[in-house]
Formats: C-alpha cells, sequence, structure tokens
C-alpha cells in the first residue's frame, strides 16, 4: 500500500463515523504519539450534529457530512461520499462507529483499503445491533472484530479479534463499554499496522507481518 507522497512517514486516515467518536478519538490521540504510522487528515458522518463532528473540530480537522436524504439513491449518496472523502487523498478509510453499508461504486475507489471495527466475534453477530444480539443471544464469550469491508455486511476479511466474557449481570451498555475498552487498543493497533504497508490478503486471510 503506498504511502502518501508529501508525508512519507505517516499515512493519511480518513475516519467515517455516526455517533460519539470514542473510537475516533482512540485514532486521534494515537496519531499524536510519536512513533505511530498514521494520523487523521479528515472526518466524515452520515448524519449531522453527532459527537464524531465535535472531536474533529476540536481536533482542527477538515469535517463533512453526506447524508443518505439529500440523494435521491443510494448509489448518489455512496458516489458523493467517495468523492469527499477521496477529496482529502486517504491512504486507509477508516469506519469508526460509522453505521451505513458503503456500496460497490464507494469501495471500487479504494480497494482493499477500507476498514472497520465490530462489536462482536464476526461472523457472529453482524450488523447494527451486535452487543444487544450478543446478550439475546446468551453467548458466555463475544468480541471485537477488525476487519476489510468488501459489499457485505461485516463480511470482509478479519485482521484482528479479540474475546470479551459476557457476565452474568451485564446489560447491553455494561457490555458495550468492556467491549469498547478492548476495541480501542486493538483497532489502533490493527489501524497502525495495516497504515505501515506490511500485510498482505490470501484468499481471506489477511497476513500482517
Ligand atoms: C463502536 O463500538 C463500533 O464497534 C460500533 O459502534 C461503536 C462506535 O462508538 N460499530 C458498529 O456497531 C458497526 N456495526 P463511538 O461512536 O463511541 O466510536
Amino acid at each position: 500500500m503506498p504511502l502518501s507522497l508529501d508525508d512519507p512517514v505517516r499515512a493519511r486516515l480518513v475516519v467515517l463515523a455516526s455517533g460519539a467518536g470514542s473510537t475516533l478519538q482512540a485514532l486521534l490521540d494515537a496519531g499524536r504519539q510519536p512513533g505511530y504510522p498514521a494520523h487523521v487528515v479528515a472526518v466524515g458522518t452520515d448524519k449531522p450534529g453527532v459527537g464524531a463532528l465535535d472531536r474533529a473540530e476540536t481536533a482542527g480537522l477538515a469535517r463533512f457530512t453526506v447524508r443518505p436524504a439529500d440523494h435521491a439513491t443510494r448509489d448518489g449518496w455512496d458516489d458523493e461520499l467517495a468523492d469527499q472523502v477521496e477529496a482529502h487523498r486517504p491512504d486507509l478509510v477508516v469506519c469508526a462507529g460509522f453505521m451505513r453499508i458503503l456500496g460497490r461504486g464507494f469501495l471500487s475507489r479504494f480497494p482493499s483499503r477500507v476498514v472497520n471495527t465490530h462489536p462482536a466475534l464476526l461472523p457472529a453477530f453482524p450488523g447494527a445491533h451486535a452487543v444487544r444480539d450478543a446478550l439475546a443471544y446468551g453467548v458466555k464469550v463475544t468480541g471485537v472484530t477488525v476487519h476489510l469491508v468488501d459489499e457485505g455486511v461485516d463480511t470482509g476479511p478479519v485482521v484482528a479479534q479479540a474475546a470479551v466474557p459476557v457476565l452474568e449481570d451485564d446489560d447491553e451498555a455494561r457490555l458495550q463499554r468492556r467491549i469498547q475498552d478492548v476495541e480501542r487498543p486493538l483497532f489502533v493497533d490493527a489501524v497502525g499496522r495495516l497504515a505501515r504497508g506490511d500485510w498482505a490478503v490470501h484468499g481471506r486471510t489477511v497476513r500482517l507481518r
């Protein structure tokens, strides 16, 4: 994966988010650490007024919002989102709590360069309510999956995973908090490794070196 010519040391991350942005914050904090090989250059959302935009503003970053409701078709939204992302010349596009499915048009513009974090051990509990679904199913262990994004719903090749036990008195909020405590460092590490560029995909297997 090529790094930007204007900063050959650190990869450029464009982060997509839909919510509070605590995962984004972990990437922003990592980007300030000496030796971390990537930094966030812009933040995009699918709705206005979300915490992720406030965090981007506080960090002095470029930000943009592309709302599906402003586009007649899903493809139109997808194309506009890709245009906005591409304008910031990302080495990696990072979905950090982005609750939309990216289409073929978007993904074809950033092949093997879109990464997501999901709060379950995929392929269990894909979709928007992974923590709730894991609790409802009664599993004893759930966790986090970092994966490359393909056209399916949380179906792309797995980059990293970590397990989180489900405790007897867990409710959705408590389990989500414990998952996110594990998720943030795992995601920061995985994005850093992908940003270093020393990795390859063989079929469904991602090899990080
Ligand atoms: C994260 O836990 C992320 O795994 C999840 O949303 C949370 C975002 O929190 N993503 C999904 O569920 C995607 N299917 P944040 O807004 O505080 O970063």
